[in-house]
């Protein structure tokens, strides 16, 4: 199957602030130069704000890991769960169409689809609300047929009960996701045969039901304005980054849907960063942090050419620029920087902290005198 970017695209993308703050935790949790293990969590955590996945917020992550876009383009279009086209505003459903779930009537899930949403997959429905997709054995076959929602599973579809749940979604209302035939949770459809004397913990639905229910995300895009975002690593103290506090708890999914009658209204974008000026003067340091010194720059490269900024690791091509217009062609002029003179350029940069991070200037050192690095190396190929 081909999987591309979408002929059309936005003009940008960017986290919002909460949504920022979140990666910079999921960033936190990687040792120092492996930042790049964070690209699943970012690309994912930018569908959920956007709805899919755009070039623009492919080219965000990669600028904000340092790597080249084409490796985020790599994972983006091998992953099925990253949708590479647009979705429905309320819901995009993807059918389990393997085995167990065919011969238990999938099949008749689909032919719903086709009807109520669009005939061909990944086709927004006429007001734009629906898309749906056939997908491979999600792991639910106890309870099959069934469908993904949004991050729910809901199971024991029929072709009428699947009618309804679109007719809940239709008017603005969230389903409870799990068993649309009351099971509680895998057991037989008649009921349990062994520890049937087990009465269990007396909760009306099992955990990841009732989670749905009362975090609320269950149809809800997290885009970064309503759902607390959680990196209990960071409030621990365990990374090198700070998160703020988490926006007020949401209501449960089944209460805000009833409160709302149309889908939750999108987050508007905050606006896109000017470009860095060598000029712009930042705030003073705050106490502990280092003072900044603008390090020596040039208007433009030496006659021989200008380094290739991108054999640093972490300098992706967007960065190459941003460092050029500050003023930094060669790898001499980074092996320069002392504390001062990083503090000064991290002001300047979009996503502080990487000059460090990914080593910068025991790479530029070694490449100012003609050798190689790891990077590098691998990066020339
Ligand atoms: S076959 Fe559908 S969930 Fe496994």
């Amino acid at each position: 199957m081909l999987r591309r970017l979408y002929s059309e695209q936005p003009a940008s993308f960017e986290y919002t602030p909460a949504n920022l703050a979140w990666a910079e935790g999921q960033i936190a949790k990687y040792p120092e130069g492996r930042a790049q293990s964070a690209v699943i969590p970012l690309l994912w955590r930018a569908q959920e704000q956007e709805g899919w996945l755009t070039k623009p917020a492919i080219e965000y992550v990669g600028d904000m890991l340092g790597m080249p876009y084409i490796r985020v383009l790599e994972v983006a279009t091998f992953y099925f769960m990253f949708q590479l086209q647009p979705v429905g505003s309320v819901a995009h459903i993807q059918v389990c169409g393997t085995t167990t779930c065919m011969i238990c009537g999938s099949g008749d899930i689909i032919e719903v689809c086709k009807r109520r949403i669009a005939e061909k997959p990944h086709t927004l429905s006429a007001d734009g609300k629906f898309s749906w997709e056939e997908v491979e054995c999600l792991g639910a076959c106890a309870n099959a047929p069934m469908a993904q929602i949004g991050k729910d599973y809901f199971e024991d579809l029929t072709a009428e009960n699947f009618e309804k749940l679109l007719d809940q979604m239709e008017a603005g209302n969230v389903p409870l996701p799990g068993s649309q035939a009351g099971r509680y949770s895998s057991e037989p459809a008649g009921g349990p045969v062994v520890l049937a004397e087990y009465k269990g913990t007396g909760a009306q639905y099992n955990g990841s039901v009732q989670l749905a229910a009362d975090i609320g995300d269950t149809l809800k895009r997290i885009d970064g304005t309503e759902v607390p975002l959680l990196t209990p690593w960071i409030s621990k103290g365990a990374g090198h980054g700070s998160v703020p506090a988490a926006p007020a708890a949401a209501k449960s999914a089944v209460q805000q849907a009833a409160a709302k009658k149309a889908p939750a209204k999108k987050a508007a974008a905050p606006k896109k960063a000017a470009a860095p000026k060598a000029e712009a003067k930042p705030a003073p340091a705050a106490a502990g942090e280092v003072a900044e010194k603008k390090p020596r720059t040039m208007k433009a490269p030496r006659k021989a050419g200008a380094d290739d900024l991108k054999m640093l690791k972490g300098v992706g091509p967007k960065l190459e620029q941003t460092l050029n217009e500050l003023g930094f062609w060669h790898y001499d002029q980074v092996a320069k920087w002392g504390p001062e003179e990083i503090a000064w350029v991290d002001n300047r940069l979009k996503f502080k902290g990487r000059i460090e991070r990914d080593g910068w200037i025991e790479q530029a050192k070694i490449l100012a005198e003609g050798g190689e690095t790891e990077f590098s190396k691998r990066a020339k190929y």
